[in-house]
């Protein structure tokens, strides 16, 4: 039997954006957090580089939103790269506030005026300005939150809950356009519940997992973006999808990344016959943005017909790389490579979606009560390619900039009632899920091979093609069978990959992570690609 549930708040997703807001809303708000895995299912608990932030008096705001700006190669807003940056002091404080264990500077005498934590550097940026724990900043930073959110009785803490659906006024056929809850799959009784809700948040993290290989854990399958969509909000800038440079390369390491802070910290890129090469291709060399990395690793990788190039920090004193990066030392010797000696092996992997959901400065969506904030979100902070650590920065800023919100709207807005219950009526238990395995490889496989790195006019149109026929067949399933967590993740990262494609053949110019043989020159001004929703791609309501 389904079951209906009611709360002031529903946070989908338990990440660094999800979990910041739940901890910063008013606590006499009733708040739901779900997670579709365990609660740490997200990209959050694994980031490794850290937070970047103006924290040492030595940098400044202009200099962060320069570096910014430079990095998103002309396409960031200006207003929101500001908004970003200028509350980003705060945002660290308030991590610091709830404990997050950030590693100390124990090299440098604070008298100086500096920061007592140690910063990193990563690539674009000009200052050392990444606040981080060790090589583990994302397991510290969701270990924390999720510790404090334990303590709070108001919040509640829903794993394996897979939302479906948003339910709007729209889709029930009532008059307005407010998102009212979410049809919720729970997982272990194989029943979909209805949430109601006074205010609904998308922080259901990127879509990396649309491509063959990518950083990201399997949740990525960009829920959040389909569900807005579905819904009648736009969408921004889908053609990015950055390509992390560095992923450790080893048939049994499943994406293992190798983090920025690395090169950050003096490691240098290498050919396997131990020629540097980044120099060749910006006077960044090794510490250029990622998408000028990442391009000139594929060329390389191309030119030279190579499976990896290598990344070496074997020149630093052994205990410099055990204390700063202990995950990726460990992690490295479990493959037997001692990267206190050795290079480490490695190829660029798909890593974080720079557009999303198009929002305001407080995460406000298209549609009424709907907000989206973190990865899932576009706020126009990356621009066409978003600069290293950015984007946990942008989960507390936005997170904290809803929540503001959402608290001055509380009186104004009432509890929703009497949602429909989800219709399960027509559909049966699949015995055919074969096909959504074989539709996932079929998917990730294409988008890797036609929509990646290097595009052109003729992948992309290949790639729409394919797209729209396994949506066809999805869509058949979709509506004859129950629903599972793999059907309901296919349906969603097979919509956001043609919204992506369509994206993608709409820029003629290459900027950014968008680079196309087809049109290798940048165009003088610089646009976003906003998708709007017709209707008939709206859904009726129980899907
Ligand atoms: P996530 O942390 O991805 O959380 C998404 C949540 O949504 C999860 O709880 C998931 O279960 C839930 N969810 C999704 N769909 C549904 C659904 N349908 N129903 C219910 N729940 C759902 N960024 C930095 O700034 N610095 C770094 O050092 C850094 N390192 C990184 C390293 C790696 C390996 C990776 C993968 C990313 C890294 N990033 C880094 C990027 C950054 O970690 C992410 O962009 C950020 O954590 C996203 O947070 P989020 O809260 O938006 O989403
Ligand atoms: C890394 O540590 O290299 C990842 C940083 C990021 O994605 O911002």
């Amino acid at each position: 039997m389904s079951q209906h549930f009611q709360h002031d708040v529903l946070v989908i997703g338990s990440g660094a954006a999800g979990l910041t807001l739940a901890l910063t809303l008013p606590t006499h708000l009733r708040i739901a957090v779900l997670s579709k895995g365990n609660l740490a299912n997200g990209s959050t608990y694994w980031a490794q580089g850290g937070v970047a932030a103006v924290l040492d008096d030595t940098d400044t705001v202009e200099s962060h939103v320069a570096d910014t700006l430079d990095a998103g190669a002309g396409l960031c807003r200006e207003d929101a790269v500001r908004f970003t940056v200028e509350h980003s002091r705060e945002a660290i404080q308030w991590l610091i506030d709830q404990g997050v264990p950030f590693t100390r500077d124990d090299e440098t005498a604070r008298e100086d005026g500096g920061f007592e934590f140690h910063l990193t550097r990563e690539g674009g940026h000009s200052h050392r300005r990444i606040i981080h724990a060790a090589d583990a900043t994302g397991a510290a930073i969701f270990n924390t939150l999720l510790e404090q959110a334990r303590q709070r009785p108001n919040i509640e803490l829903l794993e394996q809950r897979v939302a479906v659906d948003l339910i709007t006024e729209r889709k029930l056929g009532l008059d307005g356009e407010r998102c009212l809850g979410a049809y919720v799959l729970d997982r272990a009784r194989g029943e979909v519940d209805t949430f109601s809700a006074r205010f609904v948040i998308l922080a259901t993290g990127g879509a990396a997992k649309v491509y063959l290989y990518t950083s990201n854990p399997d949740g990525a399958c960009g829920d959040g973006i389909a569900m807005a969509w579905r819904a009648g909000c736009r969408v921004g800038n889908l053609e990015f999808n950055q390509f992390h440079p560095t992923c450790l390369y080893h048939p049994q390491a499943k994406s293992f990344l190798v983090t920025e802070a690395v090169r950050g910290e003096g490691g240098l890129l290498k050919l396997p016959n131990g020629e540097r090469f980044m120099q060749r291709f910006d006077e960044r060399a090794e510490l250029a943005p990622r998408d000028i990395v990442a391009r000139a690793i594929d060329h390389e990788m191309k030119r030279l017909g190579v499976d990896c190039v290598y990344l070496d920090i074997s020149h630093k004193p052994a205990e410099f790389i055990k204390s700063h990066f202990p995950t990726v030392y460990e992690r490295c010797l479990g493959f037997g490579i001692d990267i206190t000696k050795q290079a480490i092996p490695v190829v660029p992997a798909a890593h974080y979606t720079c557009g999303g959901v198009v929002v305001d400065q407080h995460g406000r969506t298209d549609v009424p009560g709907l907000y989206a904030i973190g990865e899932t979100s576009f706020t126009g902070l990356h621009g066409a390619n978003r600069m290293a650590s950015n984007s946990l920065l942008e989960c507390f800023v936005y997170a904290r900039s809803a929540c503001a919100d959402i608290t001055e709207q509380l009186n104004t807005i009432e509890m929703p009632s009497d949602l429909p219950d989800w219709d399960a009526s027509q559909v049966t238990d699949s015995d055919e899920d074969v096909i959504i395995a074989h539709n996932w490889d079929e998917l990730r496989r294409f988008m890797w091979d036609y929509v990646g790195i290097v595009r052109t006019n003729k992948r992309l149109q290949r790639a729409q093609h394919r797209v729209r026929l396994l949506q066809d067949e999805i869509d058949e399933f979709y509506s004859n069978y129950k629903v599972s967590r793999d059907l309901i993740e296919l349906r969603n990262l097979a919509l956001v990959a043609e919204l992506m494609i369509s994206s993608a053949m709409q820029r003629h110019e290459s900027r950014g992570l968008h680079y196309t043989l087809d049109y290798p020159e940048q165009l003088a001004e610089a646009r976003d690609t906003i998708l709007t929703p017709t209707p008939q791609a709206q859904p009726s309501a129980a899907g």
